[in-house]
């Protein structure tokens, strides 16, 4: 698969087999999330790997976990925020989301299933797996085998909205 057939071949899975994901394919969807790129290079990304089944309960009080059975708590240290002097927006949350894409990607490349979490709890998340107060838990990928095969890669052409509705050539319009 070229870079846009895996892109198109992504995409969110919401109902895992109970098939554990390997170790050497957690590691691989670990290590692409590694290189991915952050602001400055500071790497605020901190990751709580959960595959224990009584610790995955404790996720399913904050969200639900769709049968998987390793997910990945995506957090970032504060202390690391990198401030926009402008208008002091913080690329933070920024930086988790190009290393839960990169690791989403990955994981598609190699079979695995995956949905990025926003709506969680994060009180629950931040209290059940003791997390200090300087890390922000910001999102959830939950990982695993999908149930039913993955969606077909042409739903793209209604699934998203087409160039001309969200791209604009050298001035915004509308
Ligand atoms: C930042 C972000 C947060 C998301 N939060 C949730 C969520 O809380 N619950 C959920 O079921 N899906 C969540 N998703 C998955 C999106 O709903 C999904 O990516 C979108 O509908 C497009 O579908 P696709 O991933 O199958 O292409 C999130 C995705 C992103 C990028």
């Amino acid at each position: 698969m070229n870079f846009y057939e895996l892109a198109k071949h992504r995409c969110s899975i919401r109902s895992f087999t109970d098939k554990p994901v390997e170790k050497e394919k957690l590691e691989y969807i670990l290590e692409v999330g590694r290189v991915a790129p952050t602001a400055c290079n500071i790497q605020p990304q901190r990751i709580v790997v959960v595959q224990n089944l009584n610790n995955i309960e404790k996720i399913k009080k904050a969200y639900n976990t769709f049968g998987s059975q390793c997910v990945l708590i995506i957090c970032r240290d504060e202390r690391d925020s990198l401030i926009r002097e402008f208008d002091n927006k913080c690329s933070g949350d920024l930086d988790i989301g190009i290393v839960t894409d990169h690791m989403m990607l990955a994981a598609r490349e190699i079979g695995i299933g995956s949905v990025m979490v926003g709506l969680f709890d994060p009180r629950i998340i931040r209290k059940e797996f003791c997390i200090p107060e300087y890390i922000l838990p910001t999102a959830l990928l939950i990982l695993g085998y999908p149930k039913n095969d993955f969606l077909d890669a042409n739903r793209h052409l209604v699934d998203r909205k087409p160039i001309s509705e969200t791209v604009m050539m050298e001035k915004y319009f509308g």
